[in-house]
């Protein structure tokens, strides 16, 4: 813009076009943390996104800010500005860390990834203990019981609330099973349950909805690649990606269905890694009611 005006950013009047959800997306400036934002600012749900990184967050603020939606995107930019980015939130997103190369596990993630959580998830314990939160960030079956060790630190700890984001399994077992039976995937619903890694994630093909039969062949490959969905991505990109496009849209599925279900809708029911009763298992991704 050239030239001076009165009418710098701080002065207008927008306050947020609609009545909804202030949303924090913690990780804003990565592959998956980009499109995420998009999409979320897309959301009539939203009235507030926050974005938040250590990195680059002015540009992708500037850019999704753009948007005609109603949402009023801020941004946030390295730990002294957490505190502002967090407060006041009813929905924390955290895809930040390092995502895997080929040849890579999600585990040999866990020595970089964990400590980031943990310092998130301290910030999230001061600033907005009621948020839900949603966990992308690898390893999910590591970093969710991470996060859940520093909220009882804390005394802030709801199981309900806190929520390991494997939405993303459902969503390729949705696809890849309507592609062998010829159906649109929008009719498709695939409970995926375990964990988020290799032979942990464990599609129920008994219990899709509408029911559905496979013969021994179409069991074995259709659990086979949803398994290695996410390997899958990572060597097709040949080192230059892993999933951020399909991801992103995943969270917000999910997130969504977070929001619905604060909003108080009956029935909003998905796939999650959550706190188990089952004492072998102490976590365990299940079909949970959102809220
Ligand atoms: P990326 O490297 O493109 O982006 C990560 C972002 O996190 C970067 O912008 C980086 O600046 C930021 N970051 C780093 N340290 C930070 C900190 N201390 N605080 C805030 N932000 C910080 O990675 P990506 O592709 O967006 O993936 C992010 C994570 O999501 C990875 O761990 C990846 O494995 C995981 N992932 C999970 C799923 C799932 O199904 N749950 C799917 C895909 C990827
Ligand atoms: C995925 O399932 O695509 C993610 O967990 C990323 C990965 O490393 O596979």
């Amino acid at each position: 813009m050239e030239g001076k005006t009165s009418l710098e950013l701080q002065n207008c009047r927008a306050k947020g076009g609609s009545s909804g959800f202030k949303v924090a997306i913690l990780g804003a400036s990565g592959g998956i943390g980009q499109p995420l934002s998009l999409l979320m600012k897309m959301n009539p749900l939203v009235s507030v996104l926050h974005l938040y990184d250590v990195a680059n967050t002015p540009g992708v603020t500037s850019d999704v800010s753009h948007m005609d939606t109603s949402a009023v995107v801020r941004g946030f930019l390295g730990s002294q500005q957490l505190e502002n980015a967090l407060t006041g939130m009813d929905l924390v997103i955290i895809p930040d860390g390092v995502p895997r190369k080929p040849g890579m596990t999600r585990d040999d993630l866990f020595n970089i990834n964990a400590g980031i959580v943990k310092t998130l998830c301290e910030g999230i314990s001061k600033y907005c203990p009621d948020a839900i939160v949603n966990i992308i960030s690898n390893p999910v079956n590591s970093t969710v019981p991470i996060a859940a060790e520093v909220f009882k630190k804390a005394g802030t700890y709801n199981p309900k609330k806190l929520l390991g984001v494997t939405m993303l399994d459902v969503v390729r077992a949705n696809t890849f099973v309507a592609e062998v039976l010829g159906l649109d995937p929008k009719e498709v619903d695939v409970p995926v349950v375990g964990g988020h890694a290799g032979v942990t994630i464990l599609p129920l093909l008994s219990q899709i909805k509408p029911p559905c039969s496979f013969t021994s062949e179409e069991t074995a490959y259709l659990t086979s690649r949803i398994q290695n969905g996410g390997t899958e991505v990572v060597e097709a990109k040949a080192g230059a990606g892993y999933a951020t496009l399909s991801m992103a849209y995943a969270a917000v599925k999910f997130a969504d269905a977070c929001l619905r279900g604060l909003r108080g809708d009956a029935n909003v029911i998905k796939c999650a890694f959550v706190p188990s009763v089952v004492k072998s298992h102490p976590y365990f991704t299940q079909l949970k009611s959102t809220v």
